[in-house]
């Protein structure tokens, strides 16, 4: 069952564990169920008003998450979380960036440190 932090500036931390069969909910669907305000507007990877900031529980790289759909990659890049080199180095490593969309990214078990600046 991964841990998931999440964090914001103005909050206190607060720390969630995904239970079973939550590989298929999103972060924002997991946010929600724990009434973690993550603000979002289409919570279908349009708008990116979802944006997180997303690293292993100790700040560090993660290891796993569900690779990165055209829609979430082009959103990221419009936002500036994503430039093309990083871009490149998500597809030659085959690993999601650390900005990702709480409604597209879809948790593994690994725990993770989320954090979110839009409530
Ligand atoms: S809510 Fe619009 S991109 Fe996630």
């Amino acid at each position: 069952m991964p841990k998931i932090i999440f964090q914001h500036p103005e909050f206190e931390e607060m720390e969630i564990y995904a239970p079973a069969g939550s590989h298929r909910k999103t972060v924002l669907e997991l946010a929600r169920e724990y009434k973690v305000p993550i603000h979002f507007d289409c919570g279908d990877g349009e708008c990116g008003s979802c944006v997180i900031h997303v690293t292993d529980a100790d700040g560090g790289p993660t290891h796993m998450g569900v690779h990165m759909t055209d829609k979430e990659k082009t959103v990221l890049q419009e936002l500036g979380k994503l430039t093309r080199a990083e871009l490149e180095k998500v597809i030659v490593n085959d690993m999601p960036s650390e900005w990702r969309l709480a409604c597209q990214m879809i948790v593994r078990d690994e725990d993770i440190r989320i954090t979110y600046e839009s409530a």
